[in-house]
Protein backbone atom coordinates (compact mmCIF):
# COMPACT_ATOMS: atom_id res chain seq x y z
CA UNK A 1 0.00 0.00 0.00
CA UNK A 2 2.53 2.35 0.99
CA UNK A 3 4.76 1.66 -1.91
CA UNK A 4 1.67 2.06 -3.92
CA UNK A 5 1.30 5.78 -2.20
CA UNK A 6 4.94 6.55 -2.85
CA UNK A 7 4.27 5.64 -6.77
CA UNK A 8 1.32 8.11 -7.23
CA UNK A 9 2.80 10.67 -5.06
CA UNK A 10 6.19 10.50 -7.43
CA UNK A 11 4.17 10.35 -10.86
CA UNK A 12 2.40 13.83 -9.00
CA UNK A 13 5.82 15.48 -8.07
CA UNK A 14 7.40 14.54 -11.84
CA UNK A 15 3.80 15.74 -13.51
CA UNK A 16 4.46 19.16 -11.48
CA UNK A 17 8.18 19.51 -12.52
CA UNK A 18 7.10 18.58 -16.08
CA UNK A 19 4.63 21.71 -15.90
CA UNK A 20 7.04 23.89 -14.43
CA UNK A 21 9.36 22.64 -17.07
CA UNK A 22 6.70 23.58 -20.28
CA UNK A 23 6.25 26.72 -18.39
CA UNK A 24 9.81 27.88 -17.77
CA UNK A 25 10.59 26.83 -21.75
CA UNK A 26 7.38 29.10 -22.83
CA UNK A 27 7.94 32.03 -20.80
CA UNK A 28 11.56 31.76 -22.37
CA UNK A 29 10.19 31.69 -26.04
CA UNK A 30 7.95 34.35 -25.11
CA UNK A 31 10.93 36.55 -23.86
CA UNK A 32 13.06 35.87 -27.28
CA UNK A 33 10.20 36.63 -29.51
CA UNK A 34 9.83 39.81 -27.44
CA UNK A 35 13.53 40.47 -27.67
CA UNK A 36 13.50 39.96 -31.47
CA UNK A 37 10.36 41.97 -32.15
CA UNK A 38 12.17 45.16 -30.17
CA UNK A 39 15.17 44.49 -32.45
CA UNK A 40 13.25 44.61 -35.52
CA UNK A 41 11.87 47.66 -33.99
CA UNK A 42 14.80 49.44 -33.58
CA UNK A 43 16.20 48.33 -37.05
CA UNK A 44 13.29 50.09 -38.30
CA UNK A 45 14.01 53.21 -37.34
CA UNK A 46 14.20 55.46 -40.34
CA UNK A 47 17.08 57.79 -40.64
CA UNK A 48 16.40 60.67 -42.86
CA UNK A 49 18.96 63.07 -44.79
CA UNK A 50 18.74 66.85 -44.38
CA UNK A 51 18.81 67.82 -47.92
CA UNK A 52 18.48 71.77 -49.13
CA UNK A 53 15.25 71.83 -51.17
CA UNK A 54 15.45 76.14 -52.53
CA UNK A 55 16.09 78.94 -50.66
CA UNK A 56 12.53 80.83 -50.15
CA UNK A 57 12.80 83.97 -52.31
CA UNK A 58 12.53 81.45 -55.12
CA UNK A 59 9.03 80.57 -53.75
CA UNK A 60 7.04 83.13 -53.67
CA UNK A 61 3.84 83.17 -51.38
CA UNK A 62 0.73 81.68 -52.95
CA UNK A 63 3.09 78.77 -55.20
CA UNK A 64 4.98 75.40 -55.03
CA UNK A 65 8.04 74.35 -55.43
CA UNK A 66 8.52 70.56 -57.05
CA UNK A 67 11.55 68.38 -55.52
CA UNK A 68 13.01 64.51 -55.01
CA UNK A 69 13.42 63.81 -51.27
CA UNK A 70 14.21 60.10 -50.40
CA UNK A 71 11.71 58.19 -47.45
CA UNK A 72 10.06 55.05 -46.89
CA UNK A 73 6.97 54.18 -45.37
CA UNK A 74 6.67 52.65 -41.67
CA UNK A 75 6.98 49.19 -42.98
CA UNK A 76 10.55 50.16 -44.91
CA UNK A 77 8.69 50.41 -48.44
CA UNK A 78 10.53 53.22 -50.61
CA UNK A 79 8.06 55.62 -51.19
CA UNK A 80 10.24 58.53 -52.49
CA UNK A 81 9.39 60.44 -55.04
CA UNK A 82 8.21 63.75 -56.35
CA UNK A 83 7.12 66.22 -53.55
CA UNK A 84 5.67 69.77 -53.14
CA UNK A 85 7.26 72.62 -50.97
CA UNK A 86 4.13 75.12 -50.57
CA UNK A 87 4.39 78.80 -49.59
CA UNK A 88 1.37 79.29 -48.15
CA UNK A 89 -0.27 82.94 -48.98
CA UNK A 90 -0.46 83.54 -45.19
CA UNK A 91 3.53 82.66 -45.23
CA UNK A 92 3.83 79.80 -43.93
CA UNK A 93 5.95 76.79 -45.36
CA UNK A 94 4.80 73.66 -46.22
CA UNK A 95 6.39 70.09 -47.84
CA UNK A 96 4.26 66.94 -49.11
CA UNK A 97 4.82 64.03 -50.81
CA UNK A 98 3.38 64.56 -54.26
CA UNK A 99 2.03 61.33 -54.75
CA UNK A 100 -1.72 60.68 -53.75
CA UNK A 101 -2.72 58.31 -50.83
CA UNK A 102 -5.45 56.73 -53.33
CA UNK A 103 -3.63 55.45 -55.95
CA UNK A 104 -0.47 57.33 -56.50
CA UNK A 105 -0.88 59.70 -59.22
CA UNK A 106 0.72 62.59 -58.49
CA UNK A 107 -1.25 65.40 -56.61
CA UNK A 108 -0.82 69.70 -57.88
CA UNK A 109 -0.57 72.73 -55.56
CA UNK A 110 -3.59 74.64 -56.95
CA UNK A 111 -2.37 78.44 -57.06
CA UNK A 112 -5.73 79.92 -57.68
CA UNK A 113 -7.55 77.74 -55.11
CA UNK A 114 -5.16 77.07 -52.52
CA UNK A 115 -5.49 73.67 -52.63
CA UNK A 116 -3.94 70.53 -53.03
CA UNK A 117 -5.71 68.08 -55.98
CA UNK A 118 -5.66 65.01 -57.56
CA UNK A 119 -6.85 65.10 -60.90
CA UNK A 120 -6.97 61.24 -61.14
CA UNK A 121 -10.09 60.91 -58.84
CA UNK A 122 -11.08 64.34 -58.01
CA UNK A 123 -9.00 63.83 -54.20
CA UNK A 124 -8.60 67.38 -52.92
CA UNK A 125 -6.16 67.64 -49.59
CA UNK A 126 -5.84 70.73 -47.67
CA UNK A 127 -2.24 72.71 -47.72
CA UNK A 128 -2.41 73.87 -44.70
CA UNK A 129 -2.25 70.00 -43.13
CA UNK A 130 -2.30 67.55 -45.49
CA UNK A 131 -5.06 66.46 -44.27
CA UNK A 132 -7.90 64.88 -46.97
CA UNK A 133 -10.77 67.46 -47.92
CA UNK A 134 -12.56 65.58 -50.31
CA UNK A 135 -12.70 62.35 -52.66
CA UNK A 136 -11.18 58.88 -52.49
CA UNK A 137 -8.06 59.71 -51.03
CA UNK A 138 -8.50 58.16 -47.11
CA UNK A 139 -5.16 59.02 -45.51
CA UNK A 140 -2.98 62.40 -45.49
CA UNK A 141 -0.37 62.87 -47.60
CA UNK A 142 3.28 62.68 -45.88
CA UNK A 143 4.39 65.83 -44.26
CA UNK A 144 8.10 66.51 -44.81
CA UNK A 145 9.74 68.19 -41.78
CA UNK A 146 11.52 71.76 -42.89
CA UNK A 147 13.80 73.83 -41.33
CA UNK A 148 14.68 77.15 -42.54
CA UNK A 149 18.23 78.49 -41.93
CA UNK A 150 19.06 82.43 -41.72
CA UNK A 151 19.88 82.42 -44.90
CA UNK A 152 16.27 81.85 -46.01
CA UNK A 153 17.70 78.30 -47.73
CA UNK A 154 14.72 75.69 -46.86
CA UNK A 155 15.85 72.34 -45.59
CA UNK A 156 14.00 68.96 -45.37
CA UNK A 157 14.85 66.79 -42.67
CA UNK A 158 12.80 63.85 -42.43
CA UNK A 159 8.74 62.85 -42.68
CA UNK A 160 5.65 62.54 -40.58
CA UNK A 161 3.59 59.62 -41.96
CA UNK A 162 0.66 59.46 -40.19
S1 LIG B 1 -5.11 58.62 -57.32
FE1 LIG B 1 -5.55 60.49 -56.39
S2 LIG B 1 -7.66 60.50 -56.11
FE2 LIG B 1 -7.23 58.57 -56.99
Amino acid sequence: MSDRNDASEDFKTSRRNAIKGMLTISGLSLLSVLSFGSYIAKERKVVYEKIRIANIKDVPKGTAYTFNYPFSDLNQVDISGPCMLIHLPNGELKAYSSICTHLRCIVRYSEENNIIQCLCHGGKFDPQTGSVLSGPPKRPLPEVNLIVDSNGDVYATGVKIL
